[in-house]
Formats: C-alpha cells, sequence, structure tokens
C-alpha cells in the first residue's frame, strides 16, 4: 500500500545541533541523509553550510519526495518556538522502551541530535532525553534506531514520488531505472491517453508501487518484448501490450489482494488513460476470474476475463513469471492445484494453448 513520509504519524523533523561545515560534512550529511530515508519530513541545522544543503537537496531531487532541509538556524529558537514535542537523543537519557508509547502519542515530534557536546539548556527544555542504549556511538545511528521503533520499521514500505531515479531490489548487482517525466500530478491528461514506457514508469512511482512489484513489471514488460519481437502475427497492438504489461499490477499501490486488479483499473481510470489498459489491469489474475468465483471472492459480481489478445497475453505472461523470474506455466498450475484451485490451472493451460495456437509460438522457448 503507497505509503509517503507525509503518511506517517506523528510526523517529525530533526535539528542537527553542533554542526561544524569543516569536519562533520559526511556526518550530518548521513543524519540528514537517514532523516529523509525513514521517513522525518526536514532537517534544520544549526550552522550555515550552502553547501551541504545544496548536496542533499539534489538528493531529494534525484530521489523524489519533499524533505526540506535548512542549514544557519538558531537552535535555541527553533527548541523554543517549536509547536510540539522535543525528542533529545543522548547517551545519558531514559531508554527509548521506557517512552516510546507515549511519544507516539504526540502531534509532532522536533529530534535533536548533537554532535559531541550539546548544552546543558537542551536537556532542560527537552520534554523527552532519550538514549538508545547508554553507550558512546553515532547520532546516525541513534537517530535511525529512534525513527525505526517509532514508525514501526515502516520506512522500507516509504514511496518517494517525483523521483527520477528508482532502485529496484536485486540479489546481485545493481539495477535502477531513470525516469525523466514530470511528476504525475504535472504530466498532461489527455483522455485516453496511451502513456510512453517512461510515463508509465513515472505512474507506477508516483502512485506509490513497491518497488520490488515495479521490478516484476518490467520483467513481464520485457517478456512481451521478446513475443512482440519475434511473433510474426500483426494481431498484436504492441504498444498497447507492452504498456499493459508495465501497468497491470499498478493495484498493488492499494492492495496486494485478489482485488488488486480492479483497484489498478480504478487508479488507471483516474489518471484517464486509454480504457484498454484498465481492462487489462481488471483481467490479468489468474486466466481470468468468472462471475460466480468473483462473487465467492468477495469481488463486485462481473466476469473478468480477458478478451482481447493484449489482454491475455498479460494475463499469460504473468502467470509464467515468479517475481521476477521466467518459469514454466507449471509452476502457476502447480500452485493452484495445491491451495485447490485445480480449474484456475486448467484455464491457464487452455488459455497457453489457445495463445500458442494463434501466435505460432511455444512459449517454453521463450524461459
Ligand atoms: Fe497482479
Amino acid at each position: 500500500m503507497r505509503m509517503l513520509p507525509e503518511d506517517l504519524h506523528p510526523p517529525v523533523w530533526v535539528l542537527r545541533m553542533g554542526h561544524r561545515p569543516e569536519r562533520d560534512k559526511r556526518v550530518t550529511t548521513h543524519v540528514a541523509l537517514l532523516s529523509r530515508a525513514f521517513g522525518a519530513r526536514g532537517i534544520d541545522i544549526d550552522r550555515r553550510d550552502e553547501k551541504l544543503e545544496g548536496g542533499i537537496r539534489s538528493v531529494v531531487e534525484r530521489f523524489g519526495g519533499d524533505f526540506t532541509v535548512r542549514s544557519g538556524v538558531n537552535p535555541r529558537k527553533a527548541i523554543k518556538g517549536f509547536d510540539g514535542k522535543i525528542v533529545h537523543l543522548t547517551m545519558y537519557g531514559e531508554p527509548l522502551k521506557w517512552r516510546i508509547d507515549e511519544i507516539r502519542e504526540n502531534e509532532r515530534i522536533l529530534v535533536v541530535v548533537g554532535a559531541e557536546k550539546v548544552p546543558g539548556w537542551v536537556y532542560k527544555e527537552a520534554d523527552y532525553n532519550i538514549s538508545i542504549t547508554q553507550q558512546p556511538h553515532s547520532e546516525v545511528s541513534s537517530l535511525g534506531v529512534f525513527l525505526h521503533h517509532l514508525y514501526d520499521g515502516k520506512e522500507d514500505e516509504l514511496s518517494f514520488p517525483g523521483a527520477k531515479e528508482v532502485i529496484l531490489p536485486e540479489g546481485s548487482g545493481k539495477r535502477v531505472i531513470q525516469i525523466s517525466s514530470p511528476p504525475l500530478k504535472n504530466l498532461e491528461k489527455r483522455r485516453g491517453w496511451l502513456p510512453t514506457m517512461d510515463e508509465a514508469l513515472r505512474i507506477l512511482v508516483d502512485l506509490g508501487v513497491p518497488p520490488q512489484v515495479i521490478r516484476h513489471t518490467i520483467a513481464v514488460h520485457d517478456f512481451a518484448r521478446e513475443i512482440c519481437d519475434r511473433c510474426e502475427s500483426s494481431e498484436i497492438n504492441c504498444d498497447l501490450l507492452l504498456m499493459g504489461a508495465l501497468l497491470h499490477d499498478v493495484g498493488r499501490a492499494k492492495t496486494h489482494g485478489i482485488e488488486h486488479g480492479i483497484k489498478g483499473a480504478e487508479l488507471l481510470k483516474k489518471i484517464g488513460v486509454d480504457e484498454r489498459l484498465q481492462r487489462i489491469a481488471e483481467r490479468h489474475l489468474g486466466a481470468g476470474i468468472k462471475k460466480e468465483e468473483a462473487k465467492r471472492l468477495g469481488l463486485p459480481p462481473q466476469d473478468y476475463i480477458p478478451e482481447s489478445i493484449e489482454e491475455k497475453l498479460v494475463a499469460h505472461l504473468d502467470n509464467m513469471i515468479d517475481d521476477f523470474r521466467r518459469v514454466p506455466l507449471s509452476h502457476f498450475v502447480n500452485r493452484m492445484e495445491k491451495i485447490g484451485l485445480i480449474d484456475v490451472g486448467e484455464r491457464a493451460l487452455k488459455l497457453q494453448e489457445e495463445l500458442e495456437r494463434r501466435l505460432k509460438v511455444k512459449f517454453d522457448d521463450f524461459l
């Protein structure tokens, strides 16, 4: 489900004290990057450091979201003028466990992290002096542990709309996608538009589809491209098929449940894209869902059976991709059998037979 830093409660801002531009650039940069990645809304730094500010802003520009950074902020004014509670992280404070539930109840939080020596008045002004162990370590680790607990580990699910670079999870090596389209809210919305690949990626990222799902949809897209390249059939509208492949799981920005197909169609309708893409999303589960099954599954009772060749292909290729690896259809069929959905597996096999006959291909040749 899409989760933005703005969705996390309570909102947190960070105040970094004791920054020395000539010595602490790296540590303060890490405090700022960690704050952003773990859901804080912005950071104030006590000493003026334009270079550091610029560095953080360029990260926000590249990786998305609207984290704010200001330097040269008077800490006394920032603390006294803050409309919320002050949490000071220090090894001399109380263990986090004693106070975390109470801290979560607040409306707004300013977390103060210092360098070596924090003046005594900060301890007095703070509503909470919290220690992450009573051992010396780093303000970066303290802040990370604090935000991780405060938000129950949700940092992994955060979306950063507007990102120009998105890192996809990968077991080895690096996989990064670059997106040059403007943020979704600024994308020109012509009714019934067919997005380009770059725009489709922008839609996925800005709607908050998790990176691992984007990885999956790119795998379905790449599979579809190979089919288009090798297939002589002029039956397929390849532009439509490729965009359908990329966008079929857009509903997983809302839910990973069986209703993600319908949710995806709703999201695409709102964006005003070509209706054929909405239908691809709505009908991509298994080899389609019949009205009676839909009723049983608690979905709005209607047929969700893929009809067009593009709808059929996306459903089928999706069945042949486990996460992002291509597998023979038998994997899907066996998986369905194990959970008692024998007819779903049979329908998927029939769909494969039909597509192989119509397109004169053998899908196993693409494994
Ligand atoms: Fe799906």
